[in-house]
């Protein structure tokens, strides 16, 4: 009988089912958007029955578009946007409140207080992030300290804390597994990436009781399984990763030096350092890329909060454009000479700045500017970022080899043509730009025995279009010179 694999890719706008091949083709994929929330400034929430009924409806749509039985899915992997913080009752499952959504600042003030007291070493030591609202610790504590009686439930064990996928995993096994995979772990704030463990000196800073924790496993592991009830068929979870650590692996950078860049509601840059956990010295974040039997791999990553979304915002919020296809030929049309910077910190800015009361602003506006120059300026803003990222790796002594890129914005020629000249690099793009998804399907597929080995994933990446730098390197300094001029009028740090 033919086997599949069903990946699950929840990720910050939408979910995603995805049925793969054995040879990681993609046979058919169900797509749900959902609502986002803004109750305050800075505040971004998910309803939590949103986040699993799109998931719950994907997957079931996905196996009958494909017209195949739930008993042929060899395995689920699991994907997901990553920090966005989940608590519930371990008994009814109810959730203490919404989701908080990784680009969330509500603790912005708490994370202050925090560097004040020059906490930061002591937790970048152990976890290799910095002290900021984005990850997952200081939203559970809010969540504690603002549902009443949840401290006090939290204390008696009756309450779960989990990132998406740890939420997902409870769900689609009936809630019988608390469990996540060290990458999401790595992500939270309380987890000793060195040690691989929960740490105990964080959850005492935090004041997070131990018992709320799932148990961490690796990347590619038995998570359970899926209830009959659900799908049809009990089928195992056998690969679990964040959605950043899912595209690394989908990329197939299995070596050192390798990096990937994916353009989604953000960007995220990441660059496998091996069995090393190199410490940046230019605020860049160390992870974990992922972790096979029991060893992890570590990546250096350069994490962006705006870059998909900017698009999203040109459409919904500006209504510049109809829909994402319209700024390619825009950009075509403009001049690089437009003057313009539109600085998209709408939450703050993340890499390398880490300024979570920036917002964001358009600089050089005159009479002639009109929809396309901002909608370009829009676009280069996500290669300048990237541009960002690349200086603080290079600072750090390490410049990727070659960058593969992914996500949604890179069926975009104009931006990749932009991302090349303004890198001074060369981007690749490869034939499956679903990388998230096939990452964590190659996961799962792993532990059933559908691939053998990373040399035979290797073998499977496919480039479609090699974009080579043409621009000389006077215009490409002039033109950065210009995006850092903008973003240090934003910068309040
Ligand atoms: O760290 C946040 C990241 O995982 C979100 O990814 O794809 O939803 O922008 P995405």
């Amino acid at each position: 009988m033919t086997k599949y694999l069903l990946a699950i890719d929840q990720g910050t706008t939408s979910s995603r089912a995805i049925v793969f091949s054995g040879e990681g083709q993609i046979l058919a994929t169900s797509q749900q958007e959902f609502a986002q929330h803004f109750p305050e400034d800075g505040w971004v929430e998910h309803e939590p029955a949103d986040i699993w009924g799109t998931v719950l409806q994907t997957c079931r749509d996905v196996i009958a578009k494909c017209g195949i039985e739930a008993q042929q899915i060899a395995a689920i992997g699991i994907t997901n946007q990553r920090e966005t913080t989940l608590v519930w009752d371990r008994v009814t499952g109810e959730p203490l409140y919404n989701a908080i959504v990784w680009q969330d600042r509500r603790t912005a003030k708490y994370c202050e207080s925090l560097k004040q007291q020059e906490l930061e070493d002591f937790i970048s030591a152990k976890t290799g992030l910095l002290i900021d609202p984005y990850f997952s610790a200081t939203k559970v504590r809010w969540i504690l300290q603002q549902v009443p009686g949840a401290r006090e439930r939290a204390e008696r064990g009756e309450l779960a804390f989990g990132t998406v996928d740890t939420y997902l995993l409870w769900h689609l096994t009936g809630g019988r597994e608390h469990r996540t995979d060290a990458t999401n772990a790595s992500r939270t704030l309380l987890f000793n990436i060195h040690s691989q463990q929960w740490d105990q000196e964080l959850l005492d800073l935090f004041d997070i009781p131990a018992s709320m924790l799932p148990q961490v496993m690796d990347s590619s592991d038995d998570f359970g399984w899926v209830d009959t009830a659900l799908l049809g068929a009990a089928i195992p979870v056998c690969g679990v990763a964040g959605d950043q650590q899912a595209a690394l692996f989908g990329q197939t950078c299995f070596r050192e030096g390798m990096a990937k860049s994916t353009y989604g509601t953000g960007c995220f840059l990441m660059l496998n350092t091996g069995l090393k956990a190199l410490k940046s010295e230019h605020r860049l974040l160390t992870t974990v890329a992922y972790r096979l039997n029991g060893v992890p791999t570590y990546a250096l990553e350069g994490s962006i909060f705006v870059a998909g979304a900017t698009i999203q915002w040109l459409r919904d919020g500006l209504q510049l454009i109809r829909g994402a296809s319209d700024a390619e030929p825009l950009a075509e049309q403009t001049s690089l000479d437009h003057g313009v910077y539109l600085v998209p910190a709408f939450t703050g800015l993340g890499a390398p700045h880490w300024d979570p009361n920036a917002r964001g602003a358009i600089f050089g506006l005159t009479r002639d500017t009109g929809i396309k120059e901002i909608v370009t300026a829009g676009l280069q803003s996500v290669c300048y970022q990237t541009k960002d990222l690349q200086k603080a790796m290079e600072s750090d002594g390490v410049r990727p080899v070659a960058l593969r890129v992914d996500g949604g914005m890179v069926v975009n020629n104009w931006v990749l043509s932009y991302l090349a000249d303004i890198l001074g690099a060369t981007v690749d793009r490869p034939k499956i730009i679903e990388t998230t998804a096939l990452g964590v399907a190659y996961l799962a597929g792993l532990r059933v025995g559908v691939f053998d080995s990373l040399e035979s994933l290797e073998k499977l990446w496919q480039c479609d279009r090699r974009f080579e730098p043409r621009m000389d390197k006077a215009r490409r300094d002039g033109l950065y010179d210009g995006w850092k001029k903008a973003v240090s009028k934003v910068q309040t740090n």
